[in-house]
């Protein structure tokens, strides 16, 4: 493979470094294009063929449904590791010492109470206020109760914002939670582990002996493990974007919590359950949304189905489909959503529309399953989706601040009018 790209622009032929990443990716480093050639750009809508960034996280081939954090694959991760071992296996590089993970947890649970006025603030939204709303806005407010982890001089203040945000959040999400359930706030405790503590939080009635439930557990860890970092996607961009500005690390993760809403990106496993509903209260003919999902005059999609990186398969949905049968079966749910699930991905994985388009389930085809059989309310599915994914965005916004990455400013190609003299408002 040459180290040189050539690119000839009005017959002048430039040249530029081939880079190769430590998985044989091969990138155009094209960062001098504008200063050597006079102001050309490249386009690129939804950024399908740019590689934004060096980064040593996550690795992932779409075609070969691998996805490694750290170089660990998320089969092994998923069966032998556990959350918070991930997490810190993404934010520092390494899996943990049985010390070194002791005392990240303590550092974590140090910092995880959250100020009572944050409470006022949660009490000005409605019952009925969307959670990753609430959440968004609760992250960002947290900026003005910590106003040291904004401006980050060393690796202590990275240290202690990393920390603080990991112990809050998990407060956030329950109290996000128990707001639109009426339930009074709880701050967790501390004997117990990470995502133990978190779920804790978000079921204890104030009537009754909380009992933890080993199958919730470990499916819960294993949700979170799975949608732990999934490199440059839409929401982890943002949160890159945002933070190059040095805009703090709680601001950067609220921007990333309005990224993920979208139902075509972390809002799709709240998507899938309500098409699942849907078609259930339609008598269950999941042929005729097949159908839907072909027909190009109708602009239903299939949520939960199809890919911007995975073109093959989604290992995390392999891995998590295996979790939703086991929790089903283990609570004795028979819930006819996953029978309609099942069949809907049956009958998609053998059609030729989909199979042409390499549109196989993700991991939000299942993740809506398990959230139900849990018992949380499908408008919170997406909150725990971003629950999943803090460390990934922690991880990355400090990799971005670690390198002193530029300021993210991307060109465009204007296309409106050109200069035109102003028209008095009487002549308009
Ligand atoms: N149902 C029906 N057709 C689909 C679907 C779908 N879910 N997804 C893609 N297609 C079709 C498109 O219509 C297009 O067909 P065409 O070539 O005939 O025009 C072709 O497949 C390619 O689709 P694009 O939209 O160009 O693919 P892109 O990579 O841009 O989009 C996306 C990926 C957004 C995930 C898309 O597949 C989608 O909307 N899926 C449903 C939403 C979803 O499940 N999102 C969760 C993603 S996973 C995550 O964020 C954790």
């Amino acid at each position: 493979m040459s180290d040189i790209a050539i690119l000839e622009v009005n017959g002048i032929k430039y040249e530029f470094p081939v880079i190769v990443g430590a998985e044989n990716e091969v990138s155009i480093d094209i960062k001098t294009l504008r200063s050597v050639t006079g102001g050309v750009t490249t386009l690129d809508p939804g950024f399908k063929n740019t590689s934004s960034c060096e980064s040593a996280i996550t690795f992932l081939d779409g075609e070969k449904g691998i996805l490694r954090y750290r170089g660990y694959s998320i089969e092994e991760l998923a069966d032998k590791s556990d959350f918070l071992e991930v997490i810190y296996l993404l934010i520092f590089g390494e899996l943990p010492t049985k010390e070194e993970k002791s005392k990240f947890h303590k550092d974590i649970q140090s910092k995880s109470l959250v100020d009572e006025d944050v409470k006022k603030i949660l009490d000005g939204f409605p019952k009925t206020a969307h959670p990753m709303g609430v959440l968004s806005a609760l992250t960002s407010a947290l900026t003005a109760f910590n106003p040291k982890s904004v401006d980050v001089k060393s690796e202590q203040d990275m240290y202690n914002a990393i920390c603080k945000i990991l112990g809050k959040f998990p407060v956030l999400v329950a109290w996000a939670y128990r707001k639109e359930e009426g339930l009074p706030l709880a701050y967790g405790d501390n004997s117990l582990g990470y995502v133990e503590n978190f779920i804790k939080m978000m079921f204890e009635l104030p009537n009754e002996k909380f009992v933890m439930n080993p199958v919730v557990l470990d499916a819960l860890d294993k949700l979170l493990i799975l949608h732990a970092d999934h490199e440059q996607n839409c929401s982890t961009s943002t949160v890159r974007v945002v933070g190059s500005s040095h805009a703090g690390l709680f601001a950067s993760i609220s921007a990333g919590i309005s990224a993920l809403w979208g139902p075509l990106h972390g809002g799709a496993n709240q998507a899938v359950i309500e098409m699942l509903e849907d078609i259930k209260a339609d008598g269950g003919d999941y042929q005729k949304y097949i159908e839907k999902a072909k027909d190009k005059n109708d602009p239903f999609r299939l949520m939960g189905f199809g890919h911007r990186v995975y073109k093959n398969f989604d290992p995390r949905a392999n891995i998590i489909k295996v979790a939703a049968e086991e929790v089903l079966n283990d609570l004795g749910i028979d819930d006819p959503v996953l029978d309609i699930a099942r069949g809907l991905a049956q009958v998609a994985l053998s059609d030729e529309y989909f199979k042409s388009r390499n549109l196989y389930p993700n991991v939000d085809f299942y993740s809506g399953i398990i959230y139900r059989a849990l018992g949380i309310p499908v408008p919170m599915f997406t909150a725990m989706f971003a629950l999943g994914r803090l460390p990934g965005w922690i991880a990355q916004w400090k990799e971005m601040r670690s390198r002193n990455e530029p300021i993210s400013r991307p060109r465009q190609i204007y296309i409106g009018e050109t200069l035109r003299p102003f028209v008095e408002e009487s002549k308009r």
